[in-house]
């Protein structure tokens, strides 16, 4: 992720002004406890406009922790003891960037924990960046109480962000298959 910079930005994310705003008042937004709630369609850039983010905020040497929740769950199941103290740690971190949000749908413990991360990240009242696959829509008619009780957390920390554009993914894959018919022009290989 050392290389989702500013720097290296294609171009073609329509919303990636606003990471650049973030980063430029980076005080306000400490202050104030806000973050970004990036939804959109798979592919779009959303991890790369955090990633952007972390990365700008490090070279101003502050602390970000960029994780998601898969590594999360894994962390809390192998540490059943050394629970409160994990999530002490990334709410300790002034930014924390929770990337994939909506994973761990479907069980109950996932669910909880979950629950425990945001909502002490809320009560710590430090800025959270959350990108996700949910719609809007979703985030806005929970299933139930309990996503509820996640979704009104997320929702008053972060401003939500829908970034929009091509599935960068795909074009990748393109590029990809056309070099290697380039390299391999010529040769008795058919792709
Ligand atoms: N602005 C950008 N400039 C250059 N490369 C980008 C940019 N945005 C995304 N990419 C590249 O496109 C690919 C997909 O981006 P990314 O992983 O951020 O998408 P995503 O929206 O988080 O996808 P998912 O919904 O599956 O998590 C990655 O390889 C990433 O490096
Ligand atoms: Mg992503």
């Amino acid at each position: 992720m050392r290389e989702w910079t500013f720097e290296n930005d294609n171009g073609k994310c329509p919303q990636m002004h606003k990471a650049h705003a973030y980063v430029e008042c980076w005080e306000e937004m400490k202050a104030t406890n806000t973050g970004y709630l990036l939804w959109g369609m798979v592919g779009t850039g959303k991890s790369y406009f955090a990633g952007c983010i972390a990365n700008a905020l490090m070279e101003k040497e502050i602390s970000v922790c960029m994780t998601n929740f898969a590594l999360i769950l894994n962390d809390l199941a192998a540490s059943y003891k050394g629970r409160n103290e994990y999530i002490a740690r990334l709410c300790g971190f002034p930014l924390l960037i929770l990337d994939d949000f909506g994973m761990e749908r479907g069980t109950e413990y996932g669910l909880e924990q979950v629950y425990n991360v945001i909502d002490s990240r809320y009560r710590s009242q430090k800025p959270l960046i959350v990108t996700t696959n949910l719609t809007l829509e979703e985030l806005q008619n929970p299933e139930d109480t309990a996503h509820a009780r996640i979704y009104d957390r997320l929702t008053e920390m972060c401003t939500s962000v829908c970034i929009t554009g091509e599935n960068f993914r795909k074009a990748k894959a393109q590029a990809k298959m056309e070099r290697l018919k380039t390299l391999l022009n010529g040769k008795e290989i058919c792709l």
